[in-house]
């Protein structure tokens, strides 16, 4: 049986939005005129779909400041023509300076992957994230207690998405043209709030390796 949310709950985020357009407008009055003509964001932003990290919100971006997709455990896959259209569109047309890669601890996808639990067709998404442990399953079997082990799949994750926005052909082409565009990979605290740099900014194809290597590097190190 479906279980509609009660209308009271519905129609109060139609009475916020129209609270929120008001006071808006009472600070700036040509706001919404002005973000209507055209959108000019110099980011992109690919996150986990979590509900407990909005792009906007946790880096102060105001609407059109930020280009978003988001996905269940902010997973980059060569094939996915859903989000190479959205890298594709922010590079190509709106010509974004920085891509951002955010992972999160304490995200459900990874914690899945972690405990090898079924959540259902999510599970062959999730397959990604678990290629990435597969990958790292050394350095993850090194690690001794299970809250370490998720937040550095958390972390390796973030890495090798980041890594994927690099080698795409649309980022790589960009670099070819000699556009200025840098890839970062990212980590998200739900406990503080605060995000963590794992990767350099990466801003040529020739940096990818050195960055990537520099990223393993820095999480090998404090594993030991
Ligand atoms: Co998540």
């Amino acid at each position: 049986m479906a279980n509609p949310q009660p209308p009271s709950d519905i129609d109060a985020l139609l009475r916020n939005n129209r609270a929120w357009a008001a006071s808006t407008v009472r600070a700036d009055p040509h706001f919404f005129q002005r973000l209507a003509g055209q959108q000019t964001p110099k980011y992109l932003w690919i996150g986990c779909s979590d509900s407990r990290v909005p792009a906007n919100q946790i880096t102060g971006m105001q609407p059109g400041e930020v280009f978003v997709h988001r996905n269940i455990a902010n997973v980059v896959v060569h094939a996915d023509l859903n989000c190479l259209s959205v890298i594709q569109f922010a590079v190509d047309v709106l010509k974004v300076e920085h891509i951002i890669v955010c992972g999160h601890y304490g995200c459900g996808g990874v914690h899945a992957v972690l405990h090898d639990t079924r959540v259902g067709l999510a599970d062959n998404w999730l397959r990604h994230v678990g290629d990435v442990a597969q990958k790292h399953r050394a350095v993850l079997a090194h690690v001794g207690s299970d809250a370490h082990r998720h937040a550095l799949l958390c972390d390796l994750n973030a890495i090798e998405q980041a890594i994927n926005v690099c080698q795409s052909t649309v980022v790589r082409d960009a670099w070819a043209r000699g556009q200025a565009l840098s890839v970062h990979g990212w980590v998200y605290a739900l406990r503080d709030g605060l995000l963590r740099a794992l990767t350099p900014g990466i801003a040529d194809s020739a940096a990818i390796e050195p960055a990537y290597q520099a990223a393993l590097a820095r999480i090998h190190a404090l594993t030991q």
